[in-house]
């Protein structure tokens, strides 16, 4: 019996053909000055697109003061129109689902990348992060708290963003709710005391989610946006006093719009890709029940636990990072009981073709082993 990770499944508004998607993973291979995609990030993209398979595209700041590493996407300048077009392009060539992932990196970021202004935040909270300049990384630059005023501003850089992702041709977008960026920076209230209708009780500090939401869904429309979150996550420093209860309540606010899913990162999965060895995936488990739309579970996920979390009904579809960036054909190994290629974590952030697009496909891996 055909396992039901292979099986057709539908988000939003796409019949997809397999639950297998691409997680988001930033590669800092843009070219500068510019943070022009490049022509490899299409070959990467077109190579691991497969048809009715979803792909979700690395993260994309917003605007010059939304970034946070150097080399990494960015989208709000008609000079990057072309490079992301052919990367949508590849992937549709192939009959793939294009979402782009939009973040803006709120605290985590240095003067260096944000054109010299300060990093803004929900509140100002000191944290002993990194942000990566073309001088390396460096501890990032103190933060301030946005003013009311200015979050009008964000929410509608947010939009504009969404509307260059639709006229490059991308299917959807995906805000990126998780790991200590901005929007999670309101959620969580280790990051977030604000007094005014942006923080306090968690009806306050979900008011910049549901705005950037629905900012994306004023362009996209609700069945081609979805959210990432990370309820267990630690990086950048992120924390809140009952997680269980505010992504409970996340969840059912995001459930009231009817996007096209919601994708929970689990516990396991450290805020730096590495894995809290033992613990077990717990999260989508206990937002299943708030959010009746599409999860898509990821963090530290195997060809067994992948499985098994679908067949459960847990979640719907399992999100690769690390895996799917060694094998292009990740969908058709896994559903064909194939090895897996290991991946080199010294070329993930930065660097050219090689540990990138590179990998082989199933058919060169046999070539090779010959
Ligand atoms: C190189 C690399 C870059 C990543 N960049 C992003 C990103 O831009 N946005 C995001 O939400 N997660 C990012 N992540 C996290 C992945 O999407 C994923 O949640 C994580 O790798 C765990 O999944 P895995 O065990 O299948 O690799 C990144 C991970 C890696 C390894």
């Amino acid at each position: 019996m055909t396992a039901k990770l292979y099986t057709p499944a539908k988000v939003g508004r796409f019949d997809l053909s397999h639950r297998v998607a691409l997680a988001p993973m930033t590669r800092l291979r843009t070219i500068q000055p510019g943070d022009i995609p490049s022509p490899m990030m299409a070959d990467f993209y077109g190579q691991r697109a497969s048809p009715g398979g979803l792909e979700i595209i690395e993260g994309v700041s917003i605007s010059m003061t939304a970034r946070s590493y150097f080399g990494a996407a960015s989208f709000f300048h008609d000079g990057q129109m072309n490079g992301w077009k052919a990367v949508a392009d590849a992937i549709h060539a192939k009959g793939g689902v294009a979402f782009m992932q939009l973040i803006h990196g709120g605290r985590q970021s240095h003067v260096y990348m944000t054109g010299g202004v300060d990093p803004v935040a929900p509140s100002v909270v000191p944290f002993e992060g990194v942000a990566l300049t073309a001088d390396g990384w460096v501890p990032v630059s103190p933060h301030r708290a946005l003013a009311i005023e200015e979050i009008p501003d964000i929410i509608e850089e947010f939009r504009l963003a969404a509307q260059r992702a639709k006229d490059a041709g991308f299917d959807g977008v995906e805000l990126h709710g998780a790991n200590g960026y901005l929007v999670d920076q309101f959620i969580q209230d280790g990051t977030n005391k604000r007094t005014d209708a942006y923080g306090g009780p968690i009806e306050n500090r979900v008011r910049f989610l549901k705005e950037a939401v629905e900012a994306l869904i004023s362009v996209f429309g609700a069945d081609r946006v979805g959210v990432r979150i990370s309820p267990s996550g630690e990086w950048g420093g992120i924390s809140d006093g009952d997680p269980e209860a505010t992504f409970s309540h996340v969840a059912r606010v995001l459930d009231s719009y009817g996007l096209a899913y919601l994708h929970v990162i689990e516990p396991r999965i450290k805020g730096d890709s590495t894995l809290h060895e033992g613990r077990p995936p717990v999260a989508a488990a206990y937002l299943r029940p708030h959010f009746s739309g599409p999860i898509i579970a990821a963090g530290g996920f195997d060809r067994e636990g992948a499985q098994a979390i679908v067949e459960s009904g847990v979640a719907d579809l399992v999100a690769f990072g690390r895996f799917f960036a060694s094998n292009p054909d990740l969908p058709f190994r896994l559903a064909n009981d194939l090895p897996l290629t290991p991946y080199k974590r010294e070329h993930f952030w930065g660097g050219n073709e090689v540990g990138y697009t590179d990998y082989p496909f199933a058919d060169q891996a046999a070539d090779i082993a010959a």
